[in-house]
């Protein structure tokens, strides 16, 4: 079977695919026909070695997202059967419960081998049913960037209708937490650098846009668009370059999701203000199997389809790659196994 794996050495010319053997699930382990995967931002930096000694040693078979279809099972196996439509979920050792070192143990496509391969072979519980309205190139999106938005918002941020979001950009993770916000009855103000994804954000259900770019008072703007008193949840991608700004969009007692750091990690911001003010500064990786089973039922109820940008076949991961790095896309870039 084909992989496309990471090999010899850590670097994105090393990415390369390669031909191991079918493997065979063993007792409690299920094999998935994978049909289609998609990237995220961390796949860019994982060629790179860019989470350090923890991650596997090469070969690193790429990417943590995948859609497809149980083709065998061990024995003992009774969660799940084969016909089964399923994703693999993002953190293998993370079911359900609160976060802590040992469910963060085992990731897929860093501490161990991801998804872009014709067959992976799983545990049972590490993998979950795909809403059935969605095409495999959708439910593909599912398991890393919408797990978090979900996880964001939900689980740990407990918004509630009438809530004021702020989402960072149109990327894969802000744009689920704009259709999450909107789905639970939030309104949403969305911020981009451009004023043509501006548009497409605001036909996608966003209630009111900032370019964050031809304003960089943006945190300003979006306090005032919120009444004066500030947004109650902010999806903060940006770190470092964005969080002044955030601190002051968010209002007494709201939450900022600390997701991803685009526009750096260190910063010199004026954190007394999250203390008198009772700002929650929430860090957020991902999410377990539970959050995964829990939106995916919202997202079957309300048949929500996730934004793709664009679907590159199996050998273009590179293309998909640059293409992601470009910033050009609004929302997911994915794989299509066996497109033409
Ligand atoms: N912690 C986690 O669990 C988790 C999970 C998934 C992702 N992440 C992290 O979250 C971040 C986003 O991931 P993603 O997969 O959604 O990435 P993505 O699809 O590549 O989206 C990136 C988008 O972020 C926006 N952006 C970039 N710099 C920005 C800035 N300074 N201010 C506001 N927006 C900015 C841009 O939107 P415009 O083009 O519209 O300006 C860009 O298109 C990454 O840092 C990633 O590592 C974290």
């Amino acid at each position: 079977m084909r992989v496309c794996q990471v090999e010899g050495e850590w670097k994105r010319e090393n990415i390369r695919i390669s031909e191991r053997t079918l493997p065979i699930p063993r007792d409690g382990q299920v094999r998935v026909k994978i049909s289609a995967n998609a990237l995220n931002y961390r796949d860019l930096i994982i060629p790179l070695r860019g989470y350090g000694k923890r991650m596997q040693e090469l070969p690193l078979v790429m990417l943590s997202d995948g859609a497809g279809i149980i083709d065998a099972v061990g024995r003992g196996v009774t969660q799940v059967q084969v016909g089964d439509r399923v994703c693999p979920v993002f953190y293998q050792s993370w079911l359900s419960g609160a976060p802590d070192n040992a469910r963060f143990r085992f990731s897929l496509g860093c501490e161990q081998d991801g998804t872009m391969a014709d067959y992976i072979v799983l545990p049972a519980d590490g993998v979950c049913a795909a809403p059935s309205h969605l095409t495999d190139v959708e439910a593909a999106t599912l398991p890393t960037a919408a797990v978090t938005a979900w996880r964001a918002l939900v689980t740990e941020g407990r918004i509630k209708p009438g809530d004021t979001v702020l989402i960072q950009g149109t990327g894969g993770v802000s744009l689920f937490a704009l259709q999450f916000a909107k789905l639970l009855g939030a309104r949403v103000i969305a911020t981009s650098s451009s004023d043509q994804k501006l548009a497409k954000v605001h036909a996608l259900g966003a209630d009111e846009t900032i370019n964050y770019r031809e304003n960089e008072q943006w945190g300003k703007v979006a306090r005032e668009i919120a009444g004066g008193t500030g947004v109650d949840h902010i999806i903060e991608v940006g770190g470092a370059g964005t969080l002044e700004q955030s601190l002051r969009a968010i209002r007494t007692g709201g939450t900022i999701s600390l997701i991803g750091v685009l526009a750096g990690s260190d910063c010199n911001v004026p954190l007394g203000q999250v203390v008198t003010r009772h700002i929650k500064l929430q860090g957020i990786t991902v999410g377990s199997r539970d959050d995964f089973e829990a939106m995916a039922k919202a997202i079957a109820q309300h048949k929500l389809r996730p934004v793709i940008d664009r679907v590159f076949d199996f050998g273009e991961l590179g293309m998909a790659l640059d293409y992601l790095s470009s910033g050009q896309h609004f929302g997911k870039v994915c794989i299509q196994h066996d497109k033409a």
